[in-house]
């Protein structure tokens, strides 16, 4: 396998391997949070003052809504760098396109819960100057500079939703883990999809293999998904959503429910330019995310201690660096319509 480039983050990241649980994150400004300026906060008027204040745990920065162990992501440059990353990653694999669902030309009203970074309302702002596009998050993370059709709102979208009129369509993306009731939030997407409208959840399926044998089932990889699953489980998230999003939806109401399965590698091993370059970015989000991805899950979720962390988590990045392995897993796309 060639050498993997890896973004200057990378570094910092590789270096975290090192620090103290006490230590700062070396990103100690508060830099990875939004300035609020281009967030809405007329509907969460209460939350305004306490939104950017941070916790920090194991010298990575994690929101404060809420109770603190209510989303366990961190928000800090490192983890807002990745998403950068996947909005890249995600493109690739759509073969360019912003989004699959099949919506109107000229809609009016889009949301994108879990919005994260914020990238892409953006793009779809561009793409679709008719529209007012709202992302909303529970973090202020988003970037500050939006085209004036763009605006994000900081709410937890497992709450009552209050927004004025329903959508054309909406989008959630890359919220394995995240949400605690499908069910209910598909529901309520409905409630608030225009007639004739589309819903879209795009997300990974974290389940490693390989077709030549060479990730064996006693990988290192293997465990540390497992112990992140029964982690998630214990806060009452669901690592695999993507297979059941279908039924939820139906279940919902919206029909014309279209299922896309996505093969992702993961490295550079695939002999194809277009699979090396996804392997390639997929590679470097797993790897730079495995600290993130790993603290707050498995010592709240878990009580395992940081170090013990840290070296199991030495472990997987040493089988991610094997250039025998050649790993994959599966992406998802899901869109439906309400009749
Ligand atoms: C893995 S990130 C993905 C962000 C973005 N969709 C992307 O693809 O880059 C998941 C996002 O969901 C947000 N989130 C988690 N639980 C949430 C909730 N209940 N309400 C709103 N946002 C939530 C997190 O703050 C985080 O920004």
């Amino acid at each position: 396998m060639a050498e993997l480039q890896r973004p200057a983050h990378a570094e910092r990241a590789e270096a975290r391997g090192t620090r103290s649980p006490e230590e700062s994150p070396e990103d100690s400004s508060d830099e990875g949070i939004a300035d609020t300026s281009s967030i809405d906060t007329r509907t969460t008027a209460s939350l305004s003052s306490s939104i950017q204040e941070v916790s920090i745990e194991h010298g990575r920065k994690y929101h404060s809504y809420k109770d603190h162990s209510f989303y366990w992501r961190p928000n800090d440059n490192d983890e807002l760098d990745r998403l950068d990353l996947i909005h890249m990653l995600v493109q690739l694999i759509n073969d360019g396109q912003i989004h699959q669902a099949p919506i109107a030309k000229n809609p009016q009203g889009i949301l994108d819960i879990g919005c994260g970074r914020g990238l892409w309302c953006i793009d779809m702002g561009d793409v679709y100057p008719s529209a007012s596009v709202i992302g909303v998050d529970i973090s202020p993370s988003q970037v500050t500079f939006v085209p004036p059709n763009v605006k994000f709102e900081i709410d937890d979208v497992e709450e009552e939703w209050t927004f004025r009129a329903p959508f054309d369509y909406i989008h959630g993306q890359y919220l394995m883990g995240a949400i605690r009731d499908w069910p209910r939030l598909l529901k309520q997407c409905f409630e608030y999809t225009r007639p004739g409208g589309w819903v879209e959840f795009q997300d990974f399926y974290p389940e490693y293999y390989s077709e030549d044998g060479s990730l064996p089932p006693d990988a290192k990889l293997h465990q540390w998904l497992r112990l992140g699953e029964q982690a998630l489980n214990a806060f009452g998230r669901d690592m695999f959503p993507s297979t059941k999003i279908p039924d939820y939806a139906r279940q919902a109401g919206y029909t014309n429910v279209k299922v896309i399965k996505k093969v992702l590698p993961i490295g550079t091993w695939p002999e194809d330019a277009a699979q090396k370059r996804i392997g390639h970015l997929n590679w470097v989000q797993l790897y730079e995310g495995l600290h993130g991805m790993s603290m707050r899950l498995l010592s709240n979720g878990l009580g395992w201690k940081y170090e013990e962390i840290e070296v199991l988590l030495s472990q997987v990045r040493k089988e991610l660096k094997d250039p025998n392995i050649h790993a994959q897993m599966s992406y998802y796309i899901v869109y439906a319509q309400k009749p």
